[in-house]
């Protein structure tokens, strides 16, 4: 038994990724499977299709790496986080569709209980803020609309989770409810000070506490799989939240390191060690991981719209075919021009937390075109993440490293990295591996079956790929920035 099972759970795929004892890749196995938009600002996942495709791919990537389940010694698991879900415990089905992350259909609850002056005491206690991104408004939307679903939640009929809990309930054939502190964290319900579920905010929210999981360590045992599932239970000892499970990844072990990973969205996470960092600059304070009872809290900046814009040029603009069509684009855009894409596209999130603005484009002309539209999409994503660094060092007192660790599939762009260190005027580390957040689960795994080095030895085997130094002058880097800042003030006027 000498390799390592990582499922990685996202939004718009399920990966599965064979890990050896060395943690070098061996296979992969990717499925896409439909998103459902049934209304404006709604975003939904059959819960089915996120089960099958995970277990699909997991099969297929032992498959392809020429294993059996008799060499898999443990499971990761990392996932999309916050995406809520609801389901009958004595059959397994779905009481609903998943309500995915980006869902903004509680956008209004949040904003009554903001004007009832509840968000102080949520932040105080979860780190987050109120807004339709978490799952405890997804929650009570789904307890309110379900018939019958409150009081059967009330009889403890009914179990809640978000992604990484439902796996578990379905790898292990109904045997384990539980999840790990991170992706507890992205609830609302969960106390990150104290390390237990709310009373009050599940009070506050009217969610019955028998519907919630048992958090555990990122590193632990969450049960064994169905023997039928892949020939021989297989344990399942790491969980974490794909943003933290990058973190892992990126060994941003120590006080002050940061990464960022572009994904569908961004997601920057800094290290903030023991400390709980309340943040004045509407930034989220989070779990970055839990390692034997001991938790290590992160600042949490999180862009909704980054590696989606590029679809967006694909699949909404089609002046694309590939994701990798964007950067020779971009290149060729008009130095001219000016282009500033708002890619509010689901609203804004951190630091500006506006669920209701919708995107905008500022200084077009007549000669604006493919390749301009690409370079102002491109670059958006590297305002955004100045946006982050700039709350997180105003946050921070403690001295951040100053460099950013980068991932995620835009983090492969060479033209969109140096833009970011230019506009940040900071270097950006691009490391040799790029599947992250895949590592960092199969690190928890594999640390937990005792295969994988404690932290530090696993951090000394971080290899970088490239380091991204900035040429910008500082006049110019200035001078757009604040460009970007005026764009995004217009958009939000605009609503
Ligand atoms: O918080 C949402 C996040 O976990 C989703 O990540 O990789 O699907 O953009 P991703």
């Amino acid at each position: 038994m000498t390799h390592i099972l990582a499922i990685d759970q996202g939004t718009t795929s399920s990966r599965a990724i064979i890990f050896d004892a060395g943690l070098r890749v061996v296979a992969t196995a990717q499925e896409e499977f439909p998103q459902h938009y049934p209304a404006s600002g709604w975003v939904e996942h059959e819960p089915m299709d996120l089960w099958a495709t995970v277990a699909a791919t997991a099969r297929a990537a032992i498959e392809k790496a020429g294993l059996g389940a008799a060499d898999i010694a443990a499971i990761g698991i990392t996932n999309q986080r916050e995406t809520t879900l609801l389901w009958d415990r004595a059959t397994g089905q779905p009481l609903h569709r998943a309500i995915v992350w980006q869902d903004r259909r509680t956008a209004d609850l949040c904003a009554t209980l903001k004007e009832a002056g509840h968000e102080a005491m949520v932040t105080a206690r979860t780190g987050l803020l109120l807004d339709p991104y978490f799952s405890g408004t997804k929650l009570k939307w789904l307890l309110d609309h379900i018939p019958d679903a409150r009081a059967r939640a009330a009889r403890g009929e009914l179990a809640f989770g978000t992604v990484d809990s439902w796996l578990i309930w379905n790898l292990t054939g109904g045997r384990v409810h539980a999840t790990d502190a991170t992706n507890a964290a992205r609830t609302l319900l969960y106390n990150i000070a104290q390390n237990r579920w709310d009373p009050e905010i599940c009070a506050l929210l009217d969610v019955p506490m028998a519907l919630l999981p048992e958090v555990r360590d990122c590193a632990a045992d969450f049960g064994v799989t169905r023997a039928d599932l892949f020939g021989r239970e297989i344990p399942i000892l790491g969980v974490a939240g794909d943003q933290q499970a990058a973190t892992v990844g990126q060994a941003c072990f120590r006080p002050g390191m940061m990464k960022s990973t572009y994904g569908t969205g961004c997601f920057a996470l800094l290290n903030t060690g023991a400390e709980m960092v309340p943040s004045r600059n509407r930034l989220l304070t989070t779990i970055a991981y839990r390692l034997n009872g001991e938790t290590t809290y992160a600042l949490e900046g999180s862009i909704f719209i980054a590696g989606a814009v590029v679809q967006w040029l694909r699949d909404g603009l089609k002046v694309i075919r590939s994701a990798s069509e964007s950067q020779p684009l971009a290149e060729a855009a008009d130095p001219g021009q000016n282009l500033i894409l708002v890619p509010a596209f689901v609203g804004l999130g951190a630091p500006y937390w506006r669920p209701d603005c919708r995107g905008a484009i500022f200084g077009l002309t007549r000669n604006s075109g493919p390749a301009e539209f690409a370079r102002a999409a491109l670059e958006s994503v590297g305002y955004q993440t100045r946006d982050l660094l700039e709350a997180m060092r105003a946050d921070w007192s403690a001295p951040a490293e100053g460099v950013l660790r980068v991932d995620g599939g835009m983090a492969a762009s060479d033209w969109a990295m140096q833009f970011l260190a230019d506009i940040l005027g900071a270097p950006v580390d691009r490391p040799q591996v790029t599947e992250t957040t895949a590592l960092g689960a199969a690190y928890l795994a594999g640390l937990q079956a005792g295969i994988c080095p404690p932290p530090a030895e696993f951090s000394a085997q971080w290899a970088l790929d490239r380091q991204f130094v900035p040429s910008m002058p500082q006049a110019d880097r200035d001078a757009r920035y604040d460009r970007w800042k005026r764009a995004v003030a217009a958009t939000i006027a605009a609503g």
